[in-house]
């Protein structure tokens, strides 16, 4: 029988997922069938409950449910567990885990696809909320001379960082805009919901040093920090493929088999 896998969000008509999930198991001979589910916004659980109960494997979560989705699981992997997240569960043996491959998706993004070398790199996070959290971890095992908070309320970068203080040998720095003034970084990543309000954030133009790195976690448009990126002289990506590789993550854990990754995005960008 075809194995069931399903993403949830709440709005989720234009979830590129059951493209890339279905370009993922053609390309590797998997037989399984991946759709995108509505769930209300008061009814996640119940949602999630009647697709096991149909004999579901295993689901992708999206906004606004990766905290339900977290408290949902029964099992925690370490990266979900830092993330206060959960992106991807898997469901067997009356067991609900959840996993967090946001931050492997974006890691592997910037060292596979844009040849963008973590380490020794000195990184600023912009956003401190759960995009930002999400990725922090990953981030921080890849080893960079430093990783910088900053935003709009002082107060939650600092919060932030302090939680993840004890994590590696890194403690990340944290504050708001105005202390960006005089600093500069080689990876700039933009982990606020700006890209979707296109509202731009107080970026001193310095903050972008010679070859930098400024990665847009939205995609599908050009946003007004991509743009200031882009004036200040930096290299610019957008969240394509980290929204690619994230599947692709979650897709190994489901199967067993690492899909390509380059062909699908290929096919995204039209
Ligand atoms: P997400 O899950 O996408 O991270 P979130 O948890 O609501 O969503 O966090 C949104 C992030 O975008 C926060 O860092 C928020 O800053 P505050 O903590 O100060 O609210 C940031 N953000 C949203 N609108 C912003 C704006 N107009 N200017 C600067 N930062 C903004």
């Amino acid at each position: 029988m075809t194995d069931r896998y399903a993403v949830f969000g709440n709005p989720i008509a234009h979830s590129q997922s059951p493209r890339i999930h279905a370009l993922f198991a053609a390309q590797s001979g998997q037989d399984m069938c991946y759709e995108a589910l509505l769930a209300p916004l008061d009814g996640f659980v119940a949602a999630v409950a009647a697709f096991v109960r149909d004999g579901g494997k295993g689901a992708n979560v999206t906004v606004p449910f990766k905290e339900a989705a977290f408290r949902l699981a029964t099992r925690l992997t370490p990266r979900a567990q830092a993330a206060g997240a959960v992106n991807t569960l898997s469901f067997a043996d009356n067991t609900v885990s959840g996993d967090n491959t946001d931050g492997a998706g974006l890691v592997r993004d910037l060292k596979a696809n844009l040849g963008c070398d973590i380490a020794g790199k000195r990184i600023l996070l912009l956003g401190a909320g759960g995009a930002a959290r999400g990725v922090i971890l990953p981030l921080l095992q890849e080893q960079p001379a430093a990783l910088a908070i900053a935003n709009r309320t002082e107060e939650k970068a600092v919060r932030l960082a302090r939680e993840f203080s004890g994590n590696t040998q890194l403690m990340p720095e944290a504050g708001g805009f105005a202390r960006l003034a005089g600093q500069e970084f080689d990876l700039i990543i933009n982990a606020t919901s700006t890209g979707l309000s296109a509202t731009a954030l107080p970026l001193p133009p310095q903050l972008f040093a010679p070859g930098a790195l400024a990665y847009e976690m939205v995609y599908g448009r050009e946003t007004p920090f991509m743009r200031q990126a882009r004036e200040a002289g930096a290299r610019v990506a957008d969240g394509l493929g980290m929204l690619v590789e994230q599947a692709a993550e979650a897709f190994f854990g489901w199967r067993g088999v690492r899909p390509a990754t380059a062909p699908v995005l290929a096919v995204l960008k039209g």
